[in-house]
């Protein structure tokens, strides 16, 4: 333990705290900030959204960006833009962040908890087709329905876990055998490909976040992406209060939202972005240092998957048990190197307890053993 401890400290070259991940400034965020500020236009409308938009919609490959207040609402629209609501229910997966279930719930819409697949910690496709095939049958409007609740199953939200993408061709081929709409929760994988093809791309809908602890950082942000000009247009007009535009009238032709991204989280974007292959090639070599090491200790240190690209956003690896796991938590946590285990799975928090699942039998494997560690760029 004292030996992972050490070369960590050697790796980050401090003795001082080392956070999970922190963000980087290195080059035009004060330049751009300042411009915000001498301009006036900080607030809601500013060249910055439009450019942190065109750009982001440019390096994932995807026809349309709308900048949002952070990842949560990103995703929030996203399934109401698919007309997700009480009387639907959404697959995703147990081994998840809070925020990608809460935008379920935010639409009254129930949740079906998918296992993961053991060589992504991704949604299973294979789970997941098992799940649809035993569970579910096409109505004559052509709606997948969940044969134990009487719903239908409007959409499925696969997340790409800690930055490695998860199998989402195949994810996105069987949901649309059952006509089930894909949102991918990408909030952890910008710069990360699946064959070739940035995530976010692959379902109808994808969703990035740019909190504090993510590869780029805009403060709080986060980006709805799609290929369909419409959801795009009605993305923007929702998060905008659903204000039609006028030269002086206040009119509004729907319950709309105020999740606009600022022009100065939007500056800090634009300048971000324009370091991200920096970070990622950062990424990697603190990856070859991890897992050399790791290797030598005997210890399983999590590599992109097959056919993935990934940012390593999070890196992590994975210990032999819980009490293993926990025994290294507490020692690089009382020796100012901080580590987090993954998430608890959200099928066992009491808002999702009675939510519907599968045996999650990898998920629960995963929760056991998984720890993430300090994972910043360094420069
Ligand atoms: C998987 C996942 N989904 C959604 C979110 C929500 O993003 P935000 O914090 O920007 O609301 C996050 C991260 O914070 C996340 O990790």
């Amino acid at each position: 333990m004292n030996k992972t401890i050490d070369f960590i400290k050697e790796t980050f070259n401090t003795q001082e705290f080392i956070p999970l991940h922190e963000p980087k400034f290195l080059g035009n965020e004060k330049k751009y900030l300042n411009d915000c500020i001498d301009s006036t236009y900080v607030s809601s409308v500013g060249k910055y959204v439009d450019e942190f938009e065109d750009k982001l919609a440019s390096y994932v490959g995807a026809k349309y960006a709308v900048a949002v207040s952070n990842g949560t609402s990103a995703l929030h629209i996203a399934l109401k833009l698919l007309d997700v609501d009480d009387k639907c229910e959404v697959i995703t997966q147990a081994l998840s962040f809070v925020a990608t279930v809460n935008a379920i719930s935010y639409c009254n819409a129930k949740v079906v908890f998918i296992d993961v697949s053991k060589r992504t910690m991704g949604l299973s496709p294979k789970k997941l087709l098992r799940f649809l095939e035993k569970h579910t049958f096409m109505n004559k409007n052509g709606e997948c329905i969940n044969k134990t609740s009487n719903k239908v199953i409007k959409a499925c939200v696969p997340m790409h876990t800690f930055g490695h993408p998860c199998e989402i061709d195949k994810i996105v081929s069987i949901c649309e055998k059952f006509n089930i709409a894909v949102i991918e929760d990408a909030a952890e994988s910008l710069g990360s490909f699946y064959k070739n093809k940035h995530t976010g791309t692959f379902g109808k809908i994808g969703v990035f976040s740019f909190n504090g602890n993510k590869i780029i950082t805009t403060g709080g942000g986060g980006m709805i992406v799609s290929d369909d000009e419409n959801i795009a247009k009605r993305a923007k007009h929702l998060t905008t209060t659903a204000k039609i535009p006028h030269k002086w009238e206040y009119i509004h032709d729907e319950i709309g939202f105020n999740y606009r991204m600022p022009n100065l989280n939007a500056a800090l974007g634009v300048s971000q972005l324009e370091n991200l292959k920096r970070f990622l090639y950062k990424k990697r070599e603190l990856t070859f240092k991890y897992s050399q090491f790791f290797k030598n200790e005997s210890i399983k240190f999590v590599q992109e998957p097959k056919d993935a690209k990934s940012n390593y956003w999070l890196q992590a690896i994975i210990l032999k048990n819980k009490k293993q796991r926990d025994e290294f938590l507490e020692a690089t946590n009382e020796n100012g190197v901080m580590t987090r285990p993954i998430w608890k799975l959200l099928n066992s928090l009491d808002m999702y307890r009675n939510c519907q699942s599968d045996s999650l039998k990898n998920s629960k494997w995963f929760e056991k053993r998984v720890v993430n560690i300090p994972s910043s760029v360094i420069i």
